[in-house]
Parts: structure tokens; C-alpha cells; sequence
């Protein structure tokens, strides 16, 4: 289920502004602002996709986390001029995704879902790390690093990821 719900822009206010055409959640979509407006604000203020969260805004705490081309990236350092042509997923178009249903209930049964702010980017994070061949528990929570909980409620988030991937990989 996309939830992508482009709202018009006024011609008169944006007519003088480039235009950047990406897909967002599977649709194609066509935005006017300027090159250097982030990805955090058009999806939460332009396509009101709120699922990705303000946290950190420097790139440091995951909690804006989004797809870009199939790759984890953070939405707070993507410029408008960076998404033409590309690839754009949220967590609202996760959904569709075959990795994100063993990972949001991996979260929410082992109480990895606390206040839920950074839930959305643990998800983002989380789904792409559970379909690369090979990964293990002590890999993927490494690679979490960049992913903060401000309720500091690591235990269910690391249990979630115990329960999602193998403790290794590595031959005995
Ligand atoms: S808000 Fe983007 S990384 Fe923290
Ligand atoms: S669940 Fe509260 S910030 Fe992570």
C-alpha cells in the first residue's frame, strides 16, 4: 500500500523553481522547490509521508531513515537536486516490502518499540539488513550503530535483531 498523496503546488508561488521528478514509493512524482531543500521536509511537509522523523537533522540518529535506490540513507542530508532519477522509499512504502513484516514483529514482540521514534528508521535499517545473504546478529547490530533510541531501550531492539538473524555466520 503506497501512501504517497502529492498535493498541488501553487503555480504562481513555485513557477520560477526547478523541478526534480523521482519515484517515491513506487510512483513518480515531480516536485518544484529549491536544490538544496531536504528530502526530510518534502516527504513530511510537501507529500505529508510523516513516518520518517526530525531527530538529530545532522545525519548522526537514523530516525529519518529512508531508501534511496534500495539503500539505506538518511533523509536529512538528501538534497531535492540528489533525487532526480532516483529511487525513493519511506516506511509507508515499506509495507509492500516481503523483509518488513518478520521485522516490525520482531520489534514489537520483543519490546524494541519503546516511544517509537526512531522506530520507523529501526524498520528502514532493519529490512534492508534482513535481505542481504549472510548477515548475523553481531554484524547487523554493528551496522545499526547509526540508529539512536532516545528512551536508551537498546535490550528490545538488540533481541529483535537476535531473533531476526543467526548469532554467526562465521565457520567454527
Ligand atoms: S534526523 Fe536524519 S539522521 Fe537524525
Ligand atoms: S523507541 Fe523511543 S526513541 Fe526509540
Amino acid at each position: 500500500m503506497n501512501a504517497c498523496i502529492p498535493v498541488p503546488l501553487a503555480e504562481s508561488a513555485h513557477a520560477a523553481l526547478p523541478s526534480w521528478s523521482f519515484t517515491l514509493n513506487g510512483q513518480a512524482v515531480a516536485v518544484h522547490c529549491a536544490a538544496d531543500q531536504r528530502l526530510l521536509t518534502l516527504l513530511r511537509e510537501h507529500f505529508m509521508l510523516v513516518g520518517a522523523k526530525p531527530g538529530c537533522e545532522v545525519g548522526r540518529c537514523g530516525a529519518c531513515m529512508v531508501w534511496l535506490d534500495g539503500r539505506p540513507a538518511n533523509s536529512c542530508l538528501l538534497m531535492a537536486w540528489q533525487l532526480e532519477g532516483r529511487q525513493v522509499t519511506t516506511i509507508e512504502g515499506l509495507s509492500d516490502a516481503p523483509q518488513s513484516a518478520p521485522v516490525v514483529d520482531a520489534l514489537a514482540q520483543c519490546g524494541g518499540v519503546q516511544c517509537g521514534y526512531c522506530s520507523a528508521g529501526m524498520c528502514m535499517g532493519l529490512a534492508y539488513l534482513y535481505q542481504q545473504p549472510g548477515m548475523d546478529a553481531p554484524t547487523a547490530s554493528a551496522l545499526m550503530c547509526g540508529h539512536l533510541c532516545r528512551c536508551t531501550g537498546y535490550g528490545g531492539i538488540q533481541r529483535a535483531i537476535d531473533s531476526l538473524f543467526p548469532a554467526s555466520t562465521s565457520a567454527a
